[in-house]
C-alpha cells in the first residue's frame, strides 16, 4: 500500500511530502527563496536545529482538520508538517521582520572582522545578515571575549565568532568514538569547552570545520593565506582507507591552497572526509582531479568562476528553469496591451501626462 502524502503549501506553492517531514525539508524540496535559511539544522546531524531560530516561518493554517493559525512563528527545522497546513515564509511580515530581529541578535556578540576572517566569503552569517539583516545595531555593551584555547596544529577556535548552534558538538559526538566537549555555561557564559581539545585526535574531527555555519572554527592549514574568491574549487578523490576520499580541492594554479568536503546546494557536507585528506595531502599529485566544482551559491565564490562552459551554473532562458521549478504567478508580453516600447513612440510629443491609451493604437 503506498504512503499518504500530506499536502502542504508554502508561500501559495502546493506540494505532497511524507508524512514527519519537517516544515524546512518541505520548504527545501521546492527551493529558492521558499526555503528558510538553517544555522543549526544540519540534515546529517541528528538532533541538530532548534537553536538559532533562523528558521522561523509563520504556520497561517495548521491543517485540513483543524484550520486554525498557529499563534507564533514556528521553527520549522523542528515542526513537522500536517495534511492541508500553509506555510508564510517570505510572504509574511511577521517572519520577515523577526527573521531580521534574529540576525540583529545573532550579531549581537559576532565581531564584525569579515574582512580578516577565513570565512568570508562563504559564512552563512554574512550571507544572513546581508539578505536578513538590518545595517545597524542598537547594542550599547562590550562584546564578549573568552580565554583563547589551544586546539592542535590544525584547527582554530575563535570563540568569540561561535554563535552557539551546536553542530560542532553534534559532529564530534555522531563521528567521533569520544566526544570530549560540548557548550559549558548559560547564557551569554555559554561557550565551547575547553576540553574540545582533547577529541582533537581522532580522524574525522576536521568536519567541526565545514559544519560551522561561521569562522568560529577554521583551518590552521589555510588561515590567511588566501580569499576563497580567488581559489578554484575542484572537484577531486583519492584511494582513502579511511573514508571516501570525494573532496573538492581548493587550487590557485596548481598549488592546493586547501581540502574540504563536498557540499551541496544548502551548504551541507555531502559526505564527511578524514584528517589526512583534509589536512595532510596539499599537492596536486596527491588526487585525481575530477573537474571544476559546480557552485551553485549566491555566495562570491562562484562569481568569475568557469563563467558559462563548465562548472557555475549561469541563468538559461527559461523562467522556470532559473525559478528552481516553479512556474511564474503572472507573465506578460507588453508588446500585447502597450505600444509604449515602439521605437516609434515619443513621450516628448505628448502635451500632457500620457496615459496608457497613447499607447495603444487599437483601443480609442
Ligand atoms: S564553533 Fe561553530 S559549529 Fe561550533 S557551536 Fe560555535 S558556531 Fe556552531
Ligand atoms: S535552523 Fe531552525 S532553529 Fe536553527
Amino acid at each position: 500500500m503506498s504512503e499518504q502524502l500530506f499536502k502542504v503549501t508554502i508561500d501559495n506553492i502546493t506540494i505532497e511530502v511524507p508524512p514527519g517531514t519537517t516544515i524546512l525539508n518541505a520548504a527545501r524540496k521546492i527551493g529558492g527563496d521558499v526555503a528558510p535559511p538553517a544555522m543549526c539544522y544540519y540534515s546529517k546531524l541528528e538532533g541538530s536545529g532548534g537553536k538559532c531560530r533562523t528558521c522561523l516561518v509563520e504556520v497561517s493554517k495548521g491543517s485540513e482538520k483543524d484550520p486554525r493559525p498557529m499563534p507564533k512563528l514556528v521553527a520549522s527545522c523542528r515542526t513537522t508538517v500536517m495534511d492541508g497546513m500553509e506555510v508564510k515564509n517570505i510572504t509574511s511580515e511577521r517572519v520577515v521582520d523577526a527573521r531580521a530581529g534574529v540576525v540583529e541578535f545573532l550579531l549581537l556578540n559576532h565581531p564584525l572582522d569579515c574582512p580578516i576572517c577565513d570565512q568570508a566569503g562563504e559564512c552563512h552569517l554574512q550571507d544572513l545578515s546581508y539578505e536578513h539583516g538590518k545595517e545597524a545595531t542598537r547594542y550599547e555593551f562590550q562584546r564578549r571575549t573568552f580565554q583563547k584555547h589551544d586546539l592542535g596544529p590544525y584547527i582554530q577556535l575563535h570563540m568569540t565568532r561561535c554563535i552557539l548552534c551546536y553542530r560542532c558538538v553534534f559532529t564530534a559526538d555522531q563521528l567521533t568514538k569520544k566526544r570530549e566537549h560540548g557548550v559549558l555555561d548559560r547564557g551569554d557564559h555559554s561557550e565551547i569547552a575547553t576540553l574540545i581539545e582533547k577529541s582533537l585526535d581522532n580522524d574525522f574531527i576536521g568536519n567541526i570545520i565545514d559544519v560551522c555555519p561561521v569562522g568560529a572554527l577554521t583551518d590552521k592549514t589555510f588561515r590567511f593565506k588566501n580569499r576563497v574568491w580567488f581559489l578554484k574549487p575542484m572537484d577531486a578523490h583519492r584511494d582513502c582507507p579511511t573514508c571516501s576520499g570525494k573532496v573538492t580541492l581548493w587550487n590557485r594554479g596548481d598549488e592546493v591552497y586547501r581540502v574540504t568536503a563536498r557540499k551541496d546546494e544548502w551548504g551541507e557536507v555531502e559526505e564527511w572526509i578524514c584528517n589526512t585528506c583534509r589536512f595532510e595531502k596539499k599537492k596536486t599529485s596527491d588526487w585525481v582531479i575530477e573537474g571544476p566544482r559546480l557552485i551553485n551559491r549566491h555566495s562570491v565564490i562562484s562569481q568569475g568562476h568557469y563563467a558559462g562552459s563548465v562548472g557555475t551554473v549561469i541563468p538559461t532562458e527559461t523562467f522556470k528553469a532559473v525559478n528552481d521549478g516553479r512556474q511564474p504567478r503572472l507573465l506578460m508580453d507588453i508588446h500585447d496591451i502597450s505600444e509604449v516600447n515602439q521605437t516609434g513612440t515619443s513621450l516628448s510629443a505628448i502635451e500632457r501626462p500620457a496615459h496608457s491609451t497613447d499607447f495603444n493604437s487599437k483601443k480609442a
